[in-house]
């Protein structure tokens, strides 16, 4: 059984080569930017431990992981010019670089390489792969069409904020360690409490997500602090403050959502602070975390398969970047 940093290395080692070369070089240079500044390629990790659960690594799914991570890549890319975010990966987003229809452009083509990648797959499984992955892509696309309704909303309530943010996120990680259980020759049963667990881990990572861009550090995160603030994401961080402030505060906080003044961020923050969100978000991630190592517990596969993928979800609801 290997580890996350060796299943990183090695899907590094595979994916790295990929460059993607062709003419213009105006639209293949931003692709391979943003492909070299990294990521932390959690999910095509998670969709190699999801195989290691089963069995051995099938060839295959090393295109999947791929597939996965260059699809992640193309909803960054667009994801960014809809959040106006200048920063990630500790460098300037594909937009600022190279302009908003060349990065949509840069986008789209890792998208298509993600279908290549996913083409050259056995063709007993591609069906199957294929459907789950048709079916996750377009859930993101609705997720993130919520996210950008929620901006303009004020009563949003944390019902909302989960499934918002299941489709956006957590259905894409889900996804990722279902697909390896696939290609691993998983069961049905164990097949949906992996995606279950995927599904709370999800939640997990973007509960920590939203957190640190309101309370990280942006050496660390590689994003601006302070962006979710701006462009009033309903994170779990306002709907908690909405819902816990005092009439004094409720009043700062409806204000400084209506009109953008110097200090917004800033005063956020604090109210933040005031309203005790840090303990609302660790007892988020301890209740996510808790039901997807309970998912885990119930697969029916051999205690120490299991123990990377524990591992993982421990740390990624603890993470700083
Ligand atoms: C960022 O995902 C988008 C979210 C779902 C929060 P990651 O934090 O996995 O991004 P990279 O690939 O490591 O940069
Ligand atoms: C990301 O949500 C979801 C997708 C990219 C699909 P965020 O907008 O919070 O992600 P970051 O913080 O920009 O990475
Ligand atoms: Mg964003
Ligand atoms: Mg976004
Ligand atoms: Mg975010």
């Amino acid at each position: 059984m290997q580890n996350f940093n060796e299943l990183s290395r090695q899907f590094s080692a595979f994916f790295d080569h990929q460059q993607f070369y062709g003419s213009p070089q105006t639209l293949y240079d931003p692709v391979n930017y943003f492909l070299t500044i990294g990521g932390k390629r959690i999910r095509p990790v998670l969709c190699l431990m999801g195989n290691q659960l089963f069995g051995n690594i099938n060839p295959d799914a090393w295109e999947v992981a791929a597939a996965i991570e260059l699809f992640h890549n193309f909803t960054l890319i667009h994801d960014d010019i809809m959040d106006k975010a200048p920063l990630r990966r500790g460098k300037e987003t594909v937009h600022i670089k190279y302009g908003e229809s060349t990065a949509l452009l840069a986008g789209d083509v890792l998208l298509i390489k993600a279908y290549e990648a996913l083409n050259r797959i056995d063709k007993n499984l591609l069906h199957r792969i294929l459907s789950l992955f048709n079916e996750t892509a377009t859930q993101v696309c609705e997720g993130q069409q919520l996210d950008m309704d929620f901006e303009k909303r004020t009563d949003v309530t944390y019902d909302e904020y989960l499934n918002m943010i299941t489709l956006k996120t957590s259905v894409l990680i889900a996804a990722s360690l279902k697909m390896g259980g696939i290609l691993g020759g998983g069961s049905l049963g164990n097949l949906e409490l992996l995606y279950e667990a995927g599904k709370k881990i999800g939640l997990a990572f973007q509960v920590q997500d939203d957190y640190l861009d309101a309370f990280g550090n942006t050496e660390k995160f590689g994003k601006q602090i302070g962006g979710d603030i701006k462009s009033n994401k309903k994170t779990f961080l306002l709907i908690r403050a909405l819902e816990t402030a005092n009439p004094a505060q409720k009043e700062e906080l409806d204000q400084l959502l209506q009109i953008d003044r110097e200090d917004k961020v800033e005063s956020i923050l604090k109210l933040y602070k005031d309203c005790k969100i840090d303990q609302w978000a660790l007892e988020l991630k301890e209740q996510f975390l808790n039901d997807a190592l309970t998912h885990f517990d119930d697969m029916a596969v051999v205690s120490k398969r299991k123990q990377p993928l524990k591992d993982l979800a421990t740390f990624l609801v603890k993470r700083e970047h």
